[in-house]
Parts: structure tokens; sequence; C-alpha cells
């Protein structure tokens, strides 16, 4: 790969140009191409992409179907102002979408991201329930708008500064095994949690005043938490029971990335709404709020709305997208690939004490770091030394946790198994270097 100095160059203006609350992020790769689970960087190197843009490249960068299917739409239409005109790659995708979603979630809000989804969920629930609450959990992720931001407790810094956040927002511990106060197992995890709800309904906000909980079915910026199987079955019994709405945020774990389309259908649950996104279009800009059709229809004309939601380059690349989910098989990659990558890092595990943890479904795994002969510590310095490392030995890895001590494991839905034992191969020898 040619290399581009002139990019290299331009990369020293960033402190100048780019907002630092964005720009000061990791690694700051000057990508110049990026190609199904690979990118190629300005200095001439080549990186194994195992962050997928944050869950987006489900399908691999740049994946020739997704790209004829955006070029194509690209030459009849760029932009619908969904309402005023319509264009009909996004009434297929309605057609395409209720056929993989859980079952009966068939009406869309298109939005542009994670948070806009979010944020219509929000919206959607508050105003067909006329009910105020909403209840997220602890360790939560949903996104940077303010609505979203106000739901999202992951770090006290995507808050500070920001208050009065939106209000009518509880939160209820997450079912966090590793971190359950109660214990690790699934029983004492449930425990904590359902607890905790019960402790919001008696001294906070009655059940009849709640319109929804709004719950991630595996964390994602949380550090890869994944909760008793139990978990979105019990919640879905407590909503039935008092008319509260369950939102379930599947904007990291949808499109394939935990084996199943979604996360809600590996436990068999079905939730109220659904807020989608990231890998959805392959890296175009779409997201969607999604319910069924007798709660849909009660957000009446005007309540919501948006200029670029559902962009037809947008919706043609989601149509390719799913094609090829489909028809490359890539549910069972996905869970091949994961159980091949889990086995891996459980054996790396055996050797270093530091690993507290290795959990994670599907293609979304992690390892959380603590200090060792302590009472899991959280040992955040690791995992930047560590995602240097591998940085280094060019795998991209990224990550995650309430004090940034988790590395999380991201590879497109196209890994081979080559590319999960080279990134096993890395990880292994990286730690051996950073842990000395
Ligand atoms: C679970 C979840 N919800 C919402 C969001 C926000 O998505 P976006 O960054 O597209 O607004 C994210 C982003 O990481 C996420 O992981």
């Amino acid at each position: 790969m040619e290399k581009d100095p002139q990019f290299l160059e331009m990369m020293k203006k960033i402190p100048t140009v780019l907002a630092p609350s964005l720009a000061e992020d990791w690694p700051e790769l000057p990508v110049i191409k990026a190609e199904g689970a690979y990118l190629y960087t300005a200095d001439g190197k080549r990186y194994l992409d195992f962050t997928s843009g944050i869950a987006v490249t489900n399908v691999g960068h740049c994946h020739p179907r997704v790209l004829a299917a955006a070029q194509k739409q690209m030459n009849e239409m760029i932009h619908s102002a969904v309402g005023v005109t319509i264009h009909k790659t996004l009434l297929e995708l309605c057609e395409a979408l209720p056929k993989v979603l859980p079952t009966g979630l068939d009406m869309f809000f298109f939005g542009n991201s994670g948070a806009e989804a979010v944020e219509g969920a929000i919206k959607l629930a508050r105003y067909v329930t006329n009910r105020p609450g909403i209840i997220a959990f602890e360790g939560g992720f949903h996104g940077r708008t303010y609505g979203a931001a106000s739901v999202t407790t992951v770090k006290s810094k995507y808050r500070n500064h920001y208050e009065p956040l939106v209000p009518g927002i509880y939160f209820a511990p997450y079912p966090y095994p590793y971190r359950c106060p109660f214990g690790s197992t699934p029983e004492a995890t449930m425990e904590w949690t359902l607890q905790g709800i019960q402790r919001l309904f008696q001294h906070q906000i009655p059940p009849q005043q709640v319109a929804a909980f709004l719950v991630e079915p595996v964390q994602g910026e949380g550090g890869y938490v994944v909760p008793p199987v139990e978990f979105l079955p019990a919640l879905r019994k407590i909503c039935d029971e008092y008319g509260i709405l369950l939102i379930v945020d599947e904007v990291q774990t949808g499109f394939g990335r935990t084996g199943e389309m979604f996360a809600s259908q590996l436990v068999g649950v079905t939730p109220d709404i659904i807020s989608i996104a990231k890998g959805i279009a392959s890296g175009f800009p779409l997201g969607a709020t999604v319910a069924n059709h007798e709660l849909m229809s009660k957000w009446l004309a005007g309540a919501h709305g948006t200029t670029f939601g559902g962009n037809p380059i947008a919706c043609a690349a989601a149509l390719a997208t799913l094609d090829v989910i489909r028809e490359e098989n890539l549910l069972e990659n996905c869970r091949q690939m994961g159980k091949r990558f889990m086995t891996g890092l459980l054996n790396i595990q055996k050797k270093y004490p530091q690993i507290g943890d290795v959990r994670g479904v599907g293609l979304m795994l992690a390892l959380e770091f603590v200090h060792p002969n302590s009472n899991k510590t959280p040992y955040p310095e690791l995992t930047m030394n560590l995602l240097n490392s591998m940085l280094e030995q060019g795998l991209v890895a990224y990550m995650a946790g309430t004090y940034g001590q988790v590395v999380r494991f991201i590879p497109p839905l196209i890994v081979t198994a080559e590319q999960v034992d080279e990134a096993l191969g890395i990880v292994d020898a990286s730690l051996a270097k950073v842990v000395g």
C-alpha cells in the first residue's frame, strides 16, 4: 500500500481543528483504505481491525455488494426528506427488516445514529404511555445527545457539566456477574438487580408512573457485560405486570454481533421498542426506533421528525448488508469464530492473573483487567499498555468499562480462523511484553 506523507503531515493539525472531546480518543489511525478485516494507514502499515468501527462494519469494510448498492442508489437519488418525498429503498427496507427483527416489530422511525434511535424510543414511550418515568441501568451507554446522555451512566465524565439532565430518569443495578456484590452466580446477580428495581418502585417511583425500562441486552461501553439469561425475560415479566414498555437498545448488539441477528432473540424476548443503528448499513449513517404497529401508530403526525433520517444511500446499503449477512451465513461464522476466539482467550487467561474475567457472546468479546492479589481492583493502565502493544503488532482493539479496565474485541463477522488465531497470538505476545 502506498504511503501518504501529506496526510501524515495534516494529522499534526488535529489539535487545532478538531474538538478534543472527540479527537483525543485512541488511537487516531490515519487510514487511507479499509477493506474486509483490514485497515491500511498513511505510513504504509496494515492493521487487523478488531473494532469494526465500533461494531459497525459487521460485514467487513467496503463489502463489494454494499458498495455496489450504494453506488447504484447514488446515481438515482442522494437525499430524500422522508415525508416530503418517499423513496423505494426505504419501503423495501421496511419489508426486509421485520423478517429479521424480533417477532412483530414492523413499524419504523428512521434516524441517522444510535443516539437518535434511543431518543426516539424514549420519546415514543413517554408519548404513548403518558407516563414520565424511564428506568435505565447503571453502567449503561446509550449515546451523547441530551436524552441519550441522561440515560447513560457508564462514566460520570459523560454527564459532568451537563446537569440538569433530562428529568424522570432512574437507574437500577445491571446484573454484572463479575462485580455483583451478592456473588457471581446467576441467582445472586439476578437478586441484586431485582431487589434494586423493587427498591426504586418502593422509594422513588411507583411502577404505574414508569413509561419504560431501557436496557442493553449486553452492555457495550460498560465492558461487554453479559447478564444471566434470566435477565431480559424477568424484565419482560415486570413490564407486563405493570403496563411498562420494554425498550431494548440493540445499537451495538444488533445485526449479527452476538451470533443471532439481535441479542433479544438469544433469550426469546420480544421488546416493545427496539433501537437499532451501527451495523445496520455497514457504515452509512442510519438508525431506527422500531415498534409494533399498535404502539407505533399512536405516535401522531408532527410528534417527532427528521431531515436526513432514512437516507436513500444508507437504506440501499442496509438492504445489501442484510443480504450479505444471510447469503454469506455470517451468523454461523460469528458463532464459530466467537467460540474459537473465546477458547483462545480463556487459554491465555490461565497465564496471566491480571485477566480477572473473560466474557462475551458471539463476536463481542472482552478481557477485564485487575491488579493481581487485589479485590478485583481495576487495572486500566494495563489495558492501555496492552492496546498500544497490540497496535504496534498490527491489531486494533478498543477499550471499555467504567474504569477503562476492559479490552473489547469486535472483529467483523467475516473474520476467518486464521485471522482469529493471528489476533490471539498478538494478544498473548503483547501481554507477555506488558506484564514483563
Ligand atoms: C448500546 C449503544 N447505544 C447507543 C449508542 C450511540 O450510538 P451513536 O454513537 O451512533 O449515537 C451506542 C454507541 O456506542 C451504543 O453502544
